[in-house]
């Protein structure tokens, strides 16, 4: 990569990692927010009454409710069907939605119904593959929550899966689809960070269900409870309760830090930067305080190197998770550039800007100092931090995912979270728990999606 241009060929420089880019942003308003018109024509698109698209839910926990209650905060949403392999979950469903929903333990009956459109996969991690390829297959359309695949080797199953079939599949990294996100990558196109060299997003929690110490509900047995069925493809054991309901904390099932939370931050700064992924992933942390019996860390941190593409420079990124962080309770994905830096969360981004005239023109300073009879008038300098906040009444970020998903059933849009975009996020968060495991540095071939 070429260094940093003088001032003249600063702007062809960073229209060079801008322009490659999708959005042709223009140049960003710094003192007022900018509506986004596209979005608001989309939400004004009315849905006939007689034309809803029918969804399942599969995997009725407690994301899979959130995921069933914003998917019907949308027009001509309708569920019809609900699975689970515990039967407290299902009685929940019926509750809240009404005896006439169909429910089963046994996912592949959800499947076989022609009533159904799309289905939401909400499992642990473990099943995410698996269903989505037989839902896909089966003529589903998909949301599939993060990350999209238990192991780096699944991935690409179901992406051919996708491809073959040419249905709507959506992985549900939501903050992707923010105001916020996408305010942060107009603000990233337009130049106002500079060039981009450095990013960071840290995860800090430090309660008991933060740190996924989740109730065992009283009547959880191997009655009320299809055993098999939750372990799958896993190894069989015996009947435990922990394991199906803090499933997080066990490798057979669940991701660690890294494909739980890590993912999402992957996701946003791939949007954000049109990135496609590292090429080199080290990780290291420790199980500090939860031990209970968990078999991942409740402290990772993670390094990537990115190389230079069409819409970046090269740069470093490092990500964190604390789950015994004593502040708690904070999230933020940092973007730093020679320029300045940008907060980004769902809902609102903090631009940070260098008020020095120009940092890296050393030549420039260089020669002003020597001039030493001039006049040095001082100028009006712009804001050191502008804050971009959205306006009341949004609806999230959770909405707008599931909103352009609905949009893809309906009309073959695509959308903003696919098989391939999944795996590119799933892919590097998976790895830093090989890295941290092996204790190795992990490559991955963010173009060909395959481990080095
Ligand atoms: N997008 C987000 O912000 C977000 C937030 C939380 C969780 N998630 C993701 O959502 C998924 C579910 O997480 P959760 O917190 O809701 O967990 P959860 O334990 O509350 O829910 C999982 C449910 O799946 C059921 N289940 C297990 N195996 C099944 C199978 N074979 N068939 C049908 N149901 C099965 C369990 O009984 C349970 O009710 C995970 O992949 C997680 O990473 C995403």
């Amino acid at each position: 990569m070429a260094e940093v241009p003088p001032r003249e060929d600063r702007r062809t420089f960073l229209r060079k990692f801008a322009a490659g880019s999708l959005l042709a942003a223009g140049s960003p308003d710094m003192l007022s927010a900018r509506r986004n018109s596209t979005r608001i024509l989309r939400a004004r698109r009315r849905v006939a009454a007689n034309d809803n698209i029918q969804i399942a839910l599969i995997g009725a926990g407690g994301m899979g409710n959130a995921d069933v209650a914003t998917a019907l905060e949308i027009p001509g949403v309708e569920l019809v069907a609900a699975c689970d392999v515990y039967d407290g979950r299902l009685g929940d469903i019926t509750e809240k939605y009404g005896a006439g929903i169909f429910t089963t333990r046994d996912y592949r009956e959800v499947l076989d119904r022609d009533d159904v459109d799309a289905v939401i996969v909400a499992t642990p991690d473990h099943w995410h593959q698996r269903i989505s390829i037989e839902a896909l297959r089966s003529g589903k359309s998909v949301y599939c929550e993060k990350p999209m695949v238990h192991r780096i080797a699944q991935g690409h199953d179901l992406i051919r899966a996708q491809e073959d079939t040419g249905k709507i599949f959506q992985v549900g990294s939501q903050g992707m689809s923010s105001l916020g996100n996408e305010k942060a990558r107009e603000l990233y196109l337009a130049g106002e960070i500079g060039e981009l060299n450095y990013a960071e997003g840290f995860w800090a929690r430090n309660s008991p269900i933060g740190a996924w110490q989740y109730d065992i509900p009283e009547d959880a047995s191997e009655e009320t409870v299809d055993w098999d069925r939750f372990l799958g493809d896993s190894p069989t054991r015996p009947f435990d309760p922990l394991r199906i309901f803090r499933w997080r904390n066990y490798r057979d099932y669940g991701t660690g830090v890294s494909g739980d939370l890590f993912v999402h931050l992957f996701s946003s700064l791939h949007f954000i930067v049109g990135s496609i992924g590292p090429t080199k992933v080290m990780a290291t942390g420790g199980l500090r305080y939860w031990k209970d019996g968990r078999e991942v860390p409740d402290i990772l941190l993670g390094m990537f190197d990115y190389p230079e593409t069409p819409t970046h420079p090269p740069f470093n990124l490092s990500l964190r998770v604390n789950f015994v962080d004593g502040t708690s309770g904070t999230t933020f994905l940092r973007l730093v550039g020679s320029e300045g830096a940008m907060d980004v969360t769902w809902t609102e981004v903090y631009l940070r800007r260098n008020r020095a005239v120009d940092p890296l023109d050393v030549f420039t300073a260089g020669k002003e100092a020597e001039a030493a009879f001039e006049y040095e008038r001082k100028q009006m300098l712009p804001p050191a931090e502008v804050v971009y906040t959205v306006e009341d009444g949004y609806m999230g970020a959770h909405f707008d995912h599931f909103f352009g998903f609905f949009e893809g059933v309906r009309d073959g849009t695509p959308v903003a979270e696919d098989a391939i975009f999944g795996m590119r996020a799933a892919a590097p968060a998976l790895a830093c728990n090989e890295s941290y495991f092996e204790e190795t540095v992990m490559h991955w071939d963010p173009e060909g999606m395959t481990m080095s």
